[in-house]
């Protein structure tokens, strides 16, 4: 491994944090390296929002679960897929902009790129970091808090900070269980290695003190129970074609 694969391969969220503030140097170089992450036609359609007002940030830990992190870290971001500057500068040629679900998901994956070039930016500065999608739990008080107009889509939160955990790295399936060649497997090829992950992944969690679970049984319970229904009546109303 060279030290830039070796920084991905040791990724662990970071949960708890040191207050100390994050420079606005260190800030403006990681959104220079999310900025350098691939984007569909160079769109560039993402926006992010540092928040630093302490009411604010309480108000976010408290909607996002509570999250005590999001108001204990060194700085606090909301990631947006945003499609206004798109749309304005259509209007303002006189142009109607087209408000398909194409170019929606063009700025979530947009968005998703600069996120994770972001996080990674800072992982190498030494800092930890953890996504905050705990923000979609009342996304629309998001949307008002911080004034975020039609055509911006807030899709996670992301703390930053000096770890003040050292926790072990989240095992993930195996990579032949990822990695297909040439066509998709069949549902038994599909679920092969995923016993065998099940016992790691219960292990993980028996050594972190956490309740042990196999990985299948935690994605059955999360994927059959409902959860943040009103994310799409949300995005409807920041001008989503959904
Ligand atoms: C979009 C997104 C949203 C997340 N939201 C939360 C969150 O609200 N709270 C939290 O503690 N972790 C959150 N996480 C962290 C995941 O739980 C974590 O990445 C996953 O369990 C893998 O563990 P690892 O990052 O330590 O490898 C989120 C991760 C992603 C990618």
């Amino acid at each position: 491994m060279n030290e830039t694969t070796r920084l991905m391969a040791n990724h662990r969220s970071i949960r708890r944090f040191e207050t100390t503030p994050i420079p606005d140097n260190h800030v403006a170089e990681a959104v220079r390296c999310g900025q350098m992450a691939s984007t569909s036609s160079a769109v560039q359609s993402y926006s992010v929002i540092r928040v630093t007002d302490p009411d604010k940030l309480y108000r976010l830990a408290e909607l996002s679960g509570p999250q005590e992190k999001v108001r204990r870290c060194g700085a606090f971001f909301v990631l947006c897929a945003d499609t206004r500057r798109h749309r304005v500068l259509c209007e303002r040629a006189g142009r109607a902009y087209e408000n398909s679900f194409e170019n929606l998901l063009v700025a979530i994956v947009d968005v998703s790129l600069f996120a994770q070039n972001f996080a990674l930016a800072f992982e190498s500065m030494g800092y930890g970091v953890c996504y905050i999608g705990g923000i979609r739990n009342d996304l629309g008080a998001v949307c008002e808090m911080l004034a975020v107009p039609q055509g911006v889509f807030p899709v996670y939160g992301l703390c930053v900070g000096v770890p003040a955990e050292s926790p072990g790295v989240r095992p993930r399936l195996p990579g032949e269980a990822v990695l297909f060649e040439n066509a998709y497997p069949d549902d038994e090829t599909l679920l092969g290695g995923v016993h065998a992950y099940d016992e790691i992944y219960r292990s993980y969690l028996s050594e972190r003190g956490a309740e042990p679970r196999g990985w299948s049984d935690a994605m059955v319970g999360k994927h059959t129970t409902p959860t943040r229904h009103d994310v799409g009546p949300v995005f409807a109303r920041q001008g989503a074609p959904i």
